[in-house]
Protein backbone atom coordinates (compact mmCIF):
# COMPACT_ATOMS: atom_id res chain seq x y z
CA UNK A 1 0.00 0.00 0.00
CA UNK A 2 1.07 3.60 -0.45
CA UNK A 3 1.07 7.14 0.98
CA UNK A 4 -1.27 9.57 -0.66
CA UNK A 5 -0.36 12.73 -0.84
CA UNK A 6 -2.73 15.70 -1.68
CA UNK A 7 -3.44 18.64 -3.10
CA UNK A 8 -5.79 21.10 -4.52
CA UNK A 9 -2.87 21.64 -7.00
CA UNK A 10 0.54 21.38 -7.81
CA UNK A 11 1.86 23.30 -5.29
CA UNK A 12 2.15 20.09 -2.96
CA UNK A 13 4.62 18.91 -5.62
CA UNK A 14 6.87 20.81 -3.23
CA UNK A 15 5.81 18.83 0.14
CA UNK A 16 6.14 15.42 -2.40
CA UNK A 17 9.39 16.28 -3.16
CA UNK A 18 10.54 17.16 0.13
CA UNK A 19 9.10 13.71 1.48
CA UNK A 20 10.72 11.63 -1.25
CA UNK A 21 13.83 13.09 -0.48
CA UNK A 22 13.54 11.96 3.39
CA UNK A 23 12.15 8.76 3.24
CA UNK A 24 13.13 7.49 -0.40
CA UNK A 25 11.52 4.07 -0.31
CA UNK A 26 8.18 4.24 -0.09
CA UNK A 27 6.05 4.63 -2.49
CA UNK A 28 3.70 7.79 -3.00
CA UNK A 29 0.88 8.57 -4.69
CA UNK A 30 0.59 12.83 -5.58
CA UNK A 31 -2.97 13.88 -6.48
CA UNK A 32 -3.43 17.19 -7.53
CA UNK A 33 -7.18 18.39 -8.27
CA UNK A 34 -6.04 20.95 -10.76
CA UNK A 35 -9.60 20.73 -12.23
CA UNK A 36 -11.02 22.27 -9.59
CA UNK A 37 -8.36 24.57 -8.45
CA UNK A 38 -8.24 27.06 -6.70
CA UNK A 39 -10.00 26.02 -3.45
CA UNK A 40 -9.10 28.88 -1.35
CA UNK A 41 -12.41 30.65 -1.98
CA UNK A 42 -14.63 27.69 -2.06
CA UNK A 43 -17.53 27.08 0.28
CA UNK A 44 -16.62 24.99 3.11
CA UNK A 45 -19.03 22.25 1.89
CA UNK A 46 -17.34 22.20 -1.79
CA UNK A 47 -13.69 22.12 0.13
CA UNK A 48 -14.86 19.15 1.87
CA UNK A 49 -16.70 17.19 -0.76
CA UNK A 50 -14.27 17.84 -3.28
CA UNK A 51 -11.35 16.49 -0.45
CA UNK A 52 -13.76 13.52 0.63
CA UNK A 53 -13.87 12.25 -3.27
CA UNK A 54 -9.85 12.48 -3.78
CA UNK A 55 -9.46 10.58 -0.43
CA UNK A 56 -11.99 7.76 -1.66
CA UNK A 57 -10.26 7.59 -4.71
CA UNK A 58 -6.67 7.05 -3.45
CA UNK A 59 -7.60 4.85 -1.03
CA UNK A 60 -9.94 2.96 -3.52
CA UNK A 61 -7.94 3.43 -6.92
CA UNK A 62 -4.81 3.71 -5.74
CA UNK A 63 -4.26 1.32 -2.84
CA UNK A 64 -3.44 4.69 -0.59
CA UNK A 65 -2.92 3.06 3.71
CA UNK A 66 -2.32 7.03 4.28
CA UNK A 67 -3.25 9.77 3.12
CA UNK A 68 -1.84 13.50 3.82
CA UNK A 69 -3.89 16.59 3.15
CA UNK A 70 -0.49 19.15 1.83
CA UNK A 71 -3.57 21.62 1.25
CA UNK A 72 -4.08 23.92 3.74
CA UNK A 73 -7.64 24.39 2.78
CA UNK A 74 -8.76 21.22 2.51
CA UNK A 75 -6.97 20.56 6.10
CA UNK A 76 -8.92 23.63 7.60
CA UNK A 77 -12.39 22.83 5.85
CA UNK A 78 -12.56 19.13 5.26
CA UNK A 79 -9.92 17.24 7.99
CA UNK A 80 -11.87 17.32 11.63
CA UNK A 81 -15.11 16.33 9.49
CA UNK A 82 -13.09 13.43 7.28
CA UNK A 83 -11.46 12.23 10.56
CA UNK A 84 -14.18 12.34 13.15
CA UNK A 85 -17.37 10.22 11.14
CA UNK A 86 -16.40 9.34 7.29
CA UNK A 87 -12.97 7.68 8.18
CA UNK A 88 -14.47 5.74 11.55
CA UNK A 89 -17.58 4.39 9.55
CA UNK A 90 -16.12 3.72 5.95
CA UNK A 91 -12.25 2.86 6.29
CA UNK A 92 -11.80 2.74 9.96
CA UNK A 93 -8.13 1.03 9.09
CA UNK A 94 -6.82 3.99 7.09
CA UNK A 95 -5.50 7.59 8.29
CA UNK A 96 -6.01 10.50 6.98
CA UNK A 97 -3.30 13.24 8.44
CA UNK A 98 -3.46 17.00 7.88
CA UNK A 99 -0.54 19.51 7.93
CA UNK A 100 -1.82 22.22 10.22
CA UNK A 101 -0.97 20.83 13.94
CA UNK A 102 2.04 19.63 12.85
CA UNK A 103 3.21 23.00 11.09
CA UNK A 104 1.77 24.53 14.77
CA UNK A 105 4.13 22.34 17.00
CA UNK A 106 7.14 23.58 15.16
CA UNK A 107 6.27 27.43 15.85
CA UNK A 108 5.62 26.81 19.13
CA UNK A 109 9.29 24.82 19.60
CA UNK A 110 10.46 28.01 18.58
CA UNK A 111 9.62 29.31 22.01
CA UNK A 112 7.79 32.24 20.30
CA UNK A 113 5.00 34.27 21.66
CA UNK A 114 3.47 36.22 18.48
CA UNK A 115 3.47 34.30 15.28
CA UNK A 116 2.21 34.78 12.05
CA UNK A 117 0.25 33.03 9.07
CA UNK A 118 -0.44 34.02 5.61
CA UNK A 119 -2.79 32.03 3.96
CA UNK A 120 -6.03 31.47 1.62
CA UNK A 121 -9.00 32.79 2.32
CA UNK A 122 -11.11 29.69 3.52
CA UNK A 123 -7.79 28.82 5.37
CA UNK A 124 -7.38 31.84 7.80
CA UNK A 125 -11.89 32.23 8.07
CA UNK A 126 -12.02 28.86 9.43
CA UNK A 127 -10.18 29.48 12.15
CA UNK A 128 -8.53 26.07 13.05
CA UNK A 129 -5.37 27.24 13.12
CA UNK A 130 -6.67 29.61 15.83
CA UNK A 131 -8.51 26.95 17.66
CA UNK A 132 -5.75 24.22 17.55
CA UNK A 133 -3.07 26.64 18.75
CA UNK A 134 -5.23 27.56 21.61
CA UNK A 135 -5.57 23.93 22.60
CA UNK A 136 -1.72 23.51 22.12
CA UNK A 137 -0.91 26.97 24.04
CA UNK A 138 -3.37 29.71 24.74
CA UNK A 139 -0.66 32.31 25.92
CA UNK A 140 0.62 32.64 21.98
CA UNK A 141 -0.70 35.21 19.84
CA UNK A 142 -1.62 34.21 15.98
CA UNK A 143 -1.99 36.94 13.31
CA UNK A 144 -3.19 35.63 10.40
CA UNK A 145 -3.45 37.19 7.00
CA UNK A 146 -5.71 35.91 4.27
CA UNK A 147 -3.65 36.59 0.63
CA UNK A 148 -5.71 35.85 -1.92
CA UNK A 149 -4.30 37.35 -4.99
CA UNK A 150 -1.20 35.26 -4.62
CA UNK A 151 -2.38 31.55 -5.52
CA UNK A 152 -3.97 32.91 -8.96
CA UNK A 153 -0.73 34.90 -9.47
CA UNK A 154 2.29 31.90 -9.02
CA UNK A 155 -0.57 29.73 -11.01
CA UNK A 156 -1.01 32.23 -13.92
CA UNK A 157 2.60 33.52 -14.42
CA UNK A 158 2.86 36.22 -12.34
CA UNK A 159 5.44 36.09 -10.21
CA UNK A 160 7.47 38.90 -11.56
CA UNK A 161 4.16 41.53 -10.01
CA UNK A 162 4.10 39.96 -6.80
CA UNK A 163 6.48 41.85 -4.78
CA UNK A 164 3.74 44.59 -3.99
CA UNK A 165 1.33 42.64 -3.35
CA UNK A 166 3.26 40.58 -0.88
CA UNK A 167 4.73 44.00 0.36
CA UNK A 168 0.86 45.13 1.26
CA UNK A 169 -0.14 41.78 2.48
CA UNK A 170 3.31 41.32 5.01
CA UNK A 171 2.89 45.03 6.13
CA UNK A 172 0.14 44.77 8.86
CA UNK A 173 2.14 41.29 9.97
CA UNK A 174 5.55 43.52 10.19
CA UNK A 175 3.80 46.16 12.17
CA UNK A 176 2.90 43.29 15.11
CA UNK A 177 5.77 41.96 15.14
CA UNK A 178 5.79 38.30 14.30
CA UNK A 179 8.24 36.46 15.16
CA UNK A 180 7.74 33.62 12.98
CA UNK A 181 5.68 33.36 9.97
CA UNK A 182 3.34 30.28 8.79
CA UNK A 183 3.91 29.63 5.25
CA UNK A 184 0.27 28.46 5.47
CA UNK A 185 -0.57 27.34 1.74
CA UNK A 186 1.32 24.85 -0.52
CA UNK A 187 1.63 27.59 -3.27
CA UNK A 188 4.04 29.90 -0.85
CA UNK A 189 7.42 27.72 -0.48
CA UNK A 190 7.67 28.86 -4.49
CA UNK A 191 7.57 32.73 -2.74
CA UNK A 192 9.84 31.76 0.46
CA UNK A 193 13.02 33.82 -0.82
CA UNK A 194 11.00 37.18 -1.20
CA UNK A 195 8.81 36.52 1.68
CA UNK A 196 12.21 35.97 3.68
CA UNK A 197 13.57 39.64 2.07
CA UNK A 198 10.46 41.14 3.31
CA UNK A 199 10.27 40.01 6.50
CA UNK A 200 13.85 40.53 7.83
CA UNK A 201 16.33 38.09 8.69
CA UNK A 202 14.70 38.20 12.69
CA UNK A 203 11.82 36.57 11.34
CA UNK A 204 11.90 32.62 11.34
CA UNK A 205 9.70 31.44 7.69
CA UNK A 206 7.66 27.82 8.75
CA UNK A 207 7.87 26.16 5.41
CA UNK A 208 5.73 23.19 5.60
CA UNK A 209 8.01 21.31 2.99
CA UNK A 210 10.92 21.44 5.67
CA UNK A 211 8.10 20.20 8.85
CA UNK A 212 5.70 17.65 6.72
CA UNK A 213 8.75 14.96 6.09
CA UNK A 214 9.56 14.55 9.75
CA UNK A 215 6.95 15.18 11.27
CA UNK A 216 5.74 11.76 8.46
CA UNK A 217 8.90 10.08 9.43
CA UNK A 218 7.77 10.65 13.08
CA UNK A 219 3.91 9.33 12.92
CA UNK A 220 5.50 6.00 11.13
CA UNK A 221 7.80 5.57 13.35
CA UNK A 222 5.01 5.27 15.95
CA UNK A 223 2.63 3.74 14.18
CA UNK A 224 4.14 0.52 12.89
CA UNK A 225 0.65 -0.75 12.34
CA UNK A 226 0.27 1.13 9.29
CA UNK A 227 4.12 1.57 8.30
CA UNK A 228 4.40 -2.27 7.84
CA UNK A 229 1.60 -2.24 5.27
CA UNK A 230 3.50 0.65 3.20
CA UNK A 231 5.10 -0.50 0.07
CA UNK A 232 8.57 0.15 -0.37
CA UNK A 233 10.07 0.33 -3.96
CA UNK A 234 10.57 4.37 -4.24
CA UNK A 235 7.93 4.49 -7.05
CA UNK A 236 6.23 8.34 -7.15
CA UNK A 237 2.91 8.52 -8.75
CA UNK A 238 1.97 12.21 -10.22
CA UNK A 239 -1.99 11.97 -10.78
CA UNK A 240 -3.56 15.41 -11.45
CA UNK A 241 -7.66 15.74 -12.57
CA UNK A 242 -6.87 17.78 -15.29
CA UNK A 243 -3.41 18.10 -17.83
CA UNK A 244 -2.17 21.35 -19.77
CA UNK A 245 1.00 21.78 -21.00
CA UNK A 246 1.70 24.69 -18.69
CA UNK A 247 0.90 22.34 -15.61
CA UNK A 248 3.56 19.47 -17.01
CA UNK A 249 5.95 21.99 -17.13
CA UNK A 250 5.33 23.85 -13.48
CA UNK A 251 5.20 20.17 -12.21
CA UNK A 252 8.69 19.26 -13.27
CA UNK A 253 9.59 22.68 -11.95
CA UNK A 254 7.57 22.07 -8.12
CA UNK A 255 8.95 18.63 -7.61
CA UNK A 256 12.60 19.71 -9.11
CA UNK A 257 12.68 16.77 -11.28
CA UNK A 258 10.90 14.90 -14.09
CA UNK A 259 7.33 14.74 -12.82
CA UNK A 260 5.19 12.98 -15.38
CA UNK A 261 1.31 13.83 -14.68
CA UNK A 262 -0.92 11.14 -15.57
CA UNK A 263 -4.61 12.22 -15.83
CA UNK A 264 -7.51 10.92 -14.13
CA UNK A 265 -11.14 11.39 -13.37
CA UNK A 266 -13.29 9.87 -10.57
CA UNK A 267 -16.18 10.25 -10.09
CA UNK A 268 -17.99 9.01 -6.02
N1 LIG B 1 -3.16 24.38 -1.97
C1 LIG B 1 -3.98 25.29 -1.21
C2 LIG B 1 -3.51 25.41 0.23
O1 LIG B 1 -2.49 24.86 0.64
C3 LIG B 1 -4.14 26.64 -1.83
C4 LIG B 1 -4.46 26.73 -3.28
C5 LIG B 1 -5.92 26.84 -3.60
O2 LIG B 1 -6.55 27.89 -3.35
O3 LIG B 1 -6.44 25.86 -4.11
O4 LIG B 1 -4.19 26.05 0.98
Amino acid sequence: MKIGVFDSGLGGLMIARAIHDHLPDYDLVYLGDTLHLPYGRRSKETVYRLTKQAVTYLFEAQNCQIVILACNTASASALRRLQQTWLAETYPDRRVLGVVVPTLEKAIALGHTRIGLIATENTVQSGVYEEELHKINPDIKLEASATPLLVPMIENGGLKYVRPVLEDYLAPLKDKKVESLILGCTHYCRLSEEIKDIMGAGVELISQAEITPPSLADYLHRHPEHNDKLSKRGQVDFLVTDLTDGYAQSANSAFGRPADLQLVSYNI
